[in-house]
């Protein structure tokens, strides 16, 4: 099917901010007095947890701004070795580490639109210390992992949620980010979505940095089976939803 110049119009707007204009910022639910919603997604209490690392990790690792920028590529094979926890801990705090509570925001290590941090991170573990294979989830607020499930074929399963792309499989742990859209959308209505995606894109590169600086390669990922990879996180695909990736193995 051709796409129409109307569609390409119609997409193009999304980069856009002229939506701004039609909003009346009076009424979205945070001017309405609603309750912001929560820093991050809830848990059951019963749930499985694992205690992360935290250290000052300017001591433990110590490469250069500039090296790590002039160094960093995209990444698409790797080494058998494993991920040590601490270096997990590392690449989840570089990515959505939280760094002040103040009230209703929590400022974090990367950046966000009005500081509301729509963004969820799960990881499918293949090769890290002390985990086994299966789906875990960052609680930022703890610095802690969540289990969500154990999965044997979970190799499998990436690739074909990433379209056949091996090295989504073959990493030692691949990040999968989603968006709790509500969220952002709480304080700015539906001038939301364009600062959500720019907000993955901070935390992307946070990861290709953090990468450079445990010795290991990432190679970010935008093409994936959307309907295969929510339903595989057991996301219900509205609420909340897949929206970028991040392969990431020893060099
Ligand atoms: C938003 C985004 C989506 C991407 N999606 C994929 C992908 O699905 N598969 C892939 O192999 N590389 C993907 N990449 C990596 C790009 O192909 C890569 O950044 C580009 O070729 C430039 O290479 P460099 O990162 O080594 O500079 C993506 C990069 C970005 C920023």
């Amino acid at each position: 099917m051709k796409d129409s110049k109307d569609d390409y119009q119609k997409y193009r707007y999304f980069l856009k901010d002229s939506i701004r204009k039609t909003i009346d910022f009076s009424q979205t639910d945070q001017s309405r007095g609603v309750m912001a919603p929560p820093l991050e997604k809830p848990y059951s209490k019963d749930a499985e947890k694992i205690d992360l690392v935290m250290e000052d990790w300017e001591t433990i690792y110590d490469i250069s701004l500039v090296e790590a920028i002039k160094n960093r590529v995209s990444r698409r094979s790797f080494t058998k070795t494993e991920i040590s926890l601490q270096d997990l801990s590392f690449l989840l705090w570089a990515t959505q580490g939280i760094r002040q509570v103040a009230g209703p925001y929590a400022f974090r290590t990367v950046p966000s639109a009005g500081c509301r941090h729509a963004l969820e991170t799960y990881i499918a573990v293949f090769n890290v210390e002390e985990l086994e294979m299966g789906v875990y989830r960052y609680l930022p607020l703890t610095h802690q992992l969540l289990v969500e499930f154990k999965q044997n074929d979970l190799r499998n399963e990436m690739i074909t949620a990433t379209f056949g792309q091996r090295f989504a499989g073959e990493s030692a742990l691949t990040f999968i980010w989603t968006a709790i859209p509500y969220r952002m959308e709480w304080r700015y209505g539906i001038d939301s979505h364009k600062v959500i995606a720019m907000d993955a894109g901070h935390v992307g590169q946070n990861m290709y940095l953090a990468c450079e600086a445990i010795g290991a390669g990432t190679c970010t990922i935008g093409a994936y089976d959307q309907e295969y990879l929510d339903q595989l996180l057991k996301l219900d695909g509205e609420d909340e939803f897949a929206i970028y990736l991040a392969a990431a193995g020893k060099k």
